[in-house]
C-alpha cells in the first residue's frame, strides 16, 4: 500500500509534535531576516510608473525579483482563485488523491516536484495545472467542477497577457533583436499554474514549506495569500522575507531568463518557511518559451556567452536529475 506521508503532509494539522519525516536540521538564520542590513527590502514596482521597464530591468538585475502593483490583473479573479485554492485543499484527503500526480505525470495533486532531491519532507501540498484545468477537477468534483475551471481558464489568460507584456519589457532592457520575440504569444508556450498549501505547523522552525530552489520558467507570477512565508536569498543579506502586499504580485526571474541574459539577469534563490497559526496560499504561475526553443545567450550578440546553448526541453531534463548543479553544468569554460 501507499505510504501516503511520502505524498503529502496529511492530516499533520492536528498532530502536536512535528513527525520526523518533516523535522529539517534548524538553521541559525532561518527566521530573522526580514530585511538587509541596510533597510532595504524586495523592490516594489508601479506597472504604471513611467520608468517600469528601466526598474524591471535593475530589479532582476539586483534581486531577480520584484513585486508589482497596478498590474492591472482584477483583485476580484485573484480572490477568486484564492478561494477555489481553498476550497480544493480544504477536501479530504481520499478525494484529492484521485487527482493524484503520477510519478511520470505533469499534472495534478501532490508534493512539490523538488522533493525527491531533500531527505525530509516539506509542510506543503500543491496542485499543478498545464492546460485545460477541466480533466484533473472532474476527478476531485465529478459534478462540480465548472466554477473551478472557468476561474482557472481566465486566470490563466489575463497572467498570460500580464507575462507577455513583462517579457517584452525585459527583452527590450536586454536589447534581444525582434526576431526572437516570435515566441511570445504562440499557442506552443510552456505555461503552468501551480496552487500551494502549506497548513498550519505544531514546530514551525523545524519545519520546511517549500526548500529552496530556483525556477525554471523564464519568469513566474506569484500571489501570495496575507500570510509571511516567501524568503528570497540576497548575497550579503541572507534570506529576505518577501511581504504579502495588498493587491500586490510577486514577480521572480526564472533560470531561462537567467541563462538567455547571459546572467546578467539573476534567478532568485527562494524557500518557503511555515507557521503555528495562520494557513498560507500561493499561486504560481510560470512563463516560458516552448520546449523545443534553443536557449543561447549568442541572442545578446555577446562575445563572451557563459552557457552552452542548448534547449528548454533538454535543460529541463538536465535539472531533473541535478536540482541544484543545472546552471553549472552547462556553464562554459571560457569565463
Ligand atoms: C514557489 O516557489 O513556487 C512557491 C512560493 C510561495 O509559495 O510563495
Ligand atoms: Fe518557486
Amino acid at each position: 500500500p501507499l505510504n501516503l506521508h511520502h505524498i503529502i503532509p496529511l492530516d499533520f494539522s492536528s498532530l502536536r509534535t512535528l513527525p520526523e519525516t518533516h523535522a529539517w536540521p534548524q538553521s541559525e538564520d532561518a527566521h530573522h531576516h526580514h530585511h538587509d542590513g541596510s533597510g532595504s527590502c524586495i523592490p516594489i514596482i508601479d506597472l504604471m510608473d513611467p520608468n517600469a521597464m528601466e526598474l524591471i530591468g535593475l530589479a532582476c538585475e539586483n534581486w531577480g525579483a520584484f513585486q508589482l502593483k497596478n498590474h492591472g490583473i482584477p483583485l476580484s479573479l485573484v480572490e477568486e482563485v484564492e478561494e477555489e485554492a481553498k476550497r480544493l485543499f480544504a477536501l479530504p484527503a481520499d478525494r484529492k488523491l484521485k487527482a493524484l500526480r503520477s510519478a511520470a505525470g505533469a499534472t495534478g495533486y501532490g508534493r512539490a516536484r523538488i522533493s525527491s532531491f531533500f531527505p525530509k519532507h516539506m509542510w506543503h501540498e500543491g496542485f499543478t495545472i498545464m492546460g485545460s484545468p477541466c480533466d484533473d477537477a472532474k476527478k476531485i468534483w465529478p459534478n462540480d467542477h465548472t466554477r473551478f475551471c472557468n476561474i482557472i481558464e481566465n486566470y490563466q489568460k489575463q497572467m498570460k497577457l500580464l507575462a507577455e507584456k513583462l517579457t517584452q519589457m525585459i527583452l527590450t532592457v536586454l536589447k534581444i533583436c525582434e526576431d526572437e520575440k516570435g515566441w511570445i504569444g504562440s499557442s506552443e508556450l510552456c505555461e503552468a499554474v501551480q496552487l500551494n498549501f502549506y497548513p498550519c505547523c505544531p514546530e514551525p522552525n523545524r519545519a520546511m514549506g517549500l526548500a529552496p530552489h530556483t525556477d525554471t520558467s523564464f519568469l513566474t507570477i506569484l500571489h501570495q495569500s496575507q500570510t509571511n512565508g516567501l524568503q528570497i536569498f540576497k548575497e550579503g543579506a541572507g534570506w529576505v522575507s518577501v511581504d504579502p502586499q495588498p493587491n500586490t504580485l510577486v514577480v521572480h526571474t526564472g533560470d531561462i531568463l537567467h541563462i538567455l541574459s547571459n546572467s546578467r539577469f539573476r534567478c532568485a534563490l527562494h524557500r518557503v518557511m511555515v507557521n503555528s497559526a495562520r494557513q498560507r496560499y500561493s499561486v504560481a504561475y510560470f512563463y516560458g518559451p516552448p520546449l523545443d526553443y534553443v536557449l543561447s545567450p549568442l541572442l545578446l550578440l555577446t562575445p563572451f556567452p557563459r552557457f552552452r546553448s542548448l534547449s528548454i526541453k533538454d535543460y529541463i531534463g538536465i535539472k531533473a536529475k541535478n536540482l541544484g548543479e543545472a546552471l553549472s553544468l552547462i556553464t562554459t569554460t571560457q569565463n
